[in-house]
């Protein structure tokens, strides 16, 4: 079989379209072509993580993790951060900032909880912290934070929030803004709907002010180094610090058009209509969600407990029926679940064929399931 959905966690399937705008021979990254794509996609980029002209838009190759890393060029030789982790990406700022000679903390969650914004509060009281990461949604269990929520408590303590918003960006509330976020981040491959490639970041003047030549970071994720490319990028005026992902930038754009064309809002929602149908198939088949709590499930991701079936062979049975999943990566989860990327260009008709094939392929490995009633969960959802 050579047609699949993919169901990943990022890259998902990608819309005809947003390929097709990289389908280009002859463009280089001072043409006025490329230039105007990289400008409309940093003035889009403020949108779509809910900020406003004072912020400063980044668009630098990597991923997620360039991002991340690039954070790095606000803290000095000492600096204390606090890492709110729920799981594995949230642990990733642990790894990254034990690169460097920084003072780190982490309030960590049990797998399928977050930390509670009381938690974090009680921390960042202390008044000791000059950077203060959270992930909104942590893609190893699907988990969201309530950023807004812990952002309320703990604003007035310490100097720099950064979100990691990389499986929340353009699927979940965004406002970088009005919750007075320093850096909202996200990569190209989730929700936004492009090729892997891209990290996207916004920031406050007040993180601005904190670039410094004294910074801990090093030389490729400096944004010392690339704010001035931005800033001519999006004036319209070509430049230079290291090449750009020139033909994934027209993607980029191709889908922030088609983002400003469905409207934001209608974006999300759609993601929460596609993620409660999902959980909806996935509780009447009778089985279990890894997020614990209601309010902890995003619009981004799914995780799927099992009870007897073996996950990799879930994913491949799943495979040969045309649906790729991931796999479950929390460790103290290892091999008791996987997940279900619902995120981008997701439709209801993927949602229908998820859970038929799930269904199917669960049956055969012996789960405990009932075959039939979570694709008459999902018809009746749709259709009421
Ligand atoms: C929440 C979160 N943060 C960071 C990353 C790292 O992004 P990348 O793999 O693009 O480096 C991921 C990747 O899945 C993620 O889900």
């Amino acid at each position: 079989m050579t047609r699949k959905i993919l169901m990943h966690v990022g890259p998902e399937t990608l819309d005809y379209d947003v390929l097709l705008a990289g389908v280009k021979g002859d463009v280089g990254f001072t043409s006025k072509e490329f230039v105007d794509a990289m400008s409309y996609s940093l003035k889009f980029l403020r949108k779509l993580m809910g900020a406003d002209e004072s912020y400063q838009p980044f668009i630098i190759p990597g991923g997620g993790t360039s991002a991340m890393e690039s954070v790095t060029s606000l803290l000095k030789r000492g600096d204390k951060v606090l890492v709110v982790t729920n799981g594995v990406f949230g642990n990733r700022w642990l790894d990254i900032f034990s690169r460097y000679p920084l003072e780190v903390k982490a309030i960590r969650a049990k797998a399928g909880y977050y930390v509670k914004p009381e938690e974090v509060e009680e921390e960042v009281k202390k008044g000791i912290y000059t950077m203060l990461t959270l992930t909104h949604v942590e893609t190893s269990t699907g988990v969201r934070e309530p950023v807004k929520e812990v952002i309320d408590r703990v604003r007035d303590y310490v100097d720099l929030i950064v979100v990691d918003g990389v499986s929340s960006v353009g699927a979940e509330e965004v406002k970088a803004k009005d919750w007075k976020v320093d850096v909202y981040l996200t990569a190209s491959q989730k929700a936004i709907g492009a090729p892997p490639g891209a990290g996207l970041l916004v920031l406050s003047q007040k993180a601005l002010k904190m670039l410094s030549d004294d910074s801990v970071a090093g030389y490729y994720l400096n944004l010392k180094n690339w704010i001035g490319v931005m800033q001519a990028m999006e004036s319209g005026k070509a430049s230079y610090f290291s090449t750009p992902p020139v033909h994934l930038i027209f993607m980029i754009k191709r889908a922030f058009e088609m983002i400003e064309a469905e409207g934001l809002e209608n974006r999300i929602k759609r993601h929460e209509l596609v993620a409660s149908a999902i959980r909806r198939g996935i509780e009447a088949m009778g089985l279990e969600i890894v997020a614990k709590t209601p309010e902890a499930y995003s619009n981004t991701v799914t995780g799927v407990m099992l009870k007897r079936a073996n996950p990799a062979e879930v994913l491949s049975l799943s495979i040969s029926e045309g649906i790729e999943f991931a796999p479950g990566v929390h460790p103290d989860l290892a091999g008791k679940y996987f997940r279900i990327g619902h995120m981008g260009w997701v439709n209801m008709n993927d949602v229908i064929s998820a859970i038929a094939v799930l269904e199917r392929v669960l049956k055969r490995l012996g789960e405990p399931i009932k075959l039939g009633e979570g694709v008459r969960a999902v018809q009746e959802l749709l259709a009421s």
